[in-house]
C-alpha cells in the first residue's frame, strides 16, 4: 500500500527568476549566481522525474524573490491542498499566487486566513502526524488554524519549537520512511521524535538534514558525504543535487517542491 507521507505522483516547482539576488537571507554570503542555481534546480525536476513523477514546473515570479521556495505558500495533502499564511511579509502573495494552480489539480482548496501566520518549512507531515514547528515564521494562531483545517481529514497536529536562530524546522529534519527521520542532534534532543527511529546528521553536517525522501529516492543537499554515507549504509536511494546557490538564501531540497497525489 503506497504510503502518503512520501509516495507521490505528482510535483510543483516555480523556476529562479532573476529577483533571486533580493532573496531573503539569515547570512548574507552573496547573491546567488542565477546560472548555477537554474542549473542546479534542473537537476532537482530531473530527479523529482526520474521517479515516474509528473512535474509542473512554473515560471518564476519576478516580483517574489524567494518564490522559487514553494513549499512555504501551501501544504498539499492526501485528501486536500492548504494555502498557507508566510510569515514573511515579502512572501505573503506567493501563496495567492498558488492558489489557483493547486486547484486545478485539487478542486477547492483550503486557506489559512489569519491572523495567525505559517510557512510549509516549518510543517513536516508523517504517516502518523503532522509537526509544526514556531518559528519567527510560523506562530501558534497559525498552527491552530491549520489545526482546525485539518481535522476532518483525519490528521493530527502537534505542535513544537523551532531551534533558535535556525529559519524552519524542517530546515533541521526530514522524513525518510513511515518511522525514520533525519534529524539534527540540536532539533532531536528536544525529544520531538520519539516514538520514531532517528538518523543524526554527523557532526559539521547539519546543513544537510533538510532532504527529501520522494518515492523511492531521497534527494540530499551535495556536499555532505558523510551524511550521504550513513543514509545509504541505512538503506536509503540517495541522490545528491547540488544545492549551493538555495543554500545562499536559507534554502533546500524541501523548499523547492510541493510534493503530492491530486485526489481521485
Ligand atoms: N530565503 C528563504 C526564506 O527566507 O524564506
Amino acid at each position: 500500500m503506497p504510503t502518503r507521507s512520501y509516495t507521490f505522483s505528482h510535483a510543483i516547482t516555480r523556476a529562479p527568476g532573476a529577483g533571486v539576488a533580493q532573496g531573503l537571507r539569515e547570512v548574507d554570503t552573496g547573491a546567488p549566481d542565477l546560472a548555477l542555481f537554474q542549473a542546479h534546480h534542473a537537476a532537482y525536476v530531473a530527479a523529482l522525474r526520474a521517479t515516474g513523477a509528473e512535474v509542473t514546473e512554473l515560471g518564476p515570479l519576478d516580483q517574489f524573490p524567494d518564490g522559487v521556495f514553494v513549499e512555504d505558500a501551501a501544504l498539499t495533502l492526501a485528501q486536500g491542498a492548504v494555502i498557507l499564511r508566510p510569515g514573511a511579509p515579502s512572501r505573503l502573495g506567493e501563496a495567492a499566487a498558488m492558489a489557483p494552480i493547486l486547484a486545478r489539480f485539487y478542486g477547492e482548496v483550503a486557506a489559512i486566513t489569519g491572523p495567525g501566520f505559517i510557512e510549509g518549512g516549518d510543517i513536516l507531515v508523517t504517516e502518523r502526524e503532522i509537526l509544526v514547528g514556531r518559528s519567527a515564521r510560523t506562530d501558534a494562531a497559525g498552527i491552530a488554524e491549520l489545526t482546525r483545517r485539518v481535522a476532518p481529514w483525519g490528521y493530527t497536529v502537534r505542535e513544537l519549537q523551532t531551534p533558535p536562530g535556525v529559519l524552519h524546522f524542517k530546515t533541521d529534519c526530514s522524513l525518510l520512511d513511515e518511522d525514520t527521520i533525519l534529524a539534527t542532534p540540536r532539533l532531536a534532543a528536544c525529544g520531538c521524535f520519539d516514538g520514531y527511529r532517528v538518523i543524526p546528521t554527523p557532526e559539521g553536517e547539519e546543513a544537510a538534514a533538510n532532504a527529501i525522501r520522494f518515492n523511492d529516492v531521497v534527494l540530499a543537499p551535495a556536499g555532505f558525504p558523510r551524511t550521504a554515507e550513513r543514509l545509504a549504509a541505512a538503506g536509503y536511494d540517495v541522490r545528491e543535487i547540488p544545492n549551493s546557490e538555495a543554500a545562499r538564501l536559507d534554502g533546500g531540497m524541501s523548499c523547492l517542491s510541493l510534493r503530492f497525489t491530486p485526489p481521485a
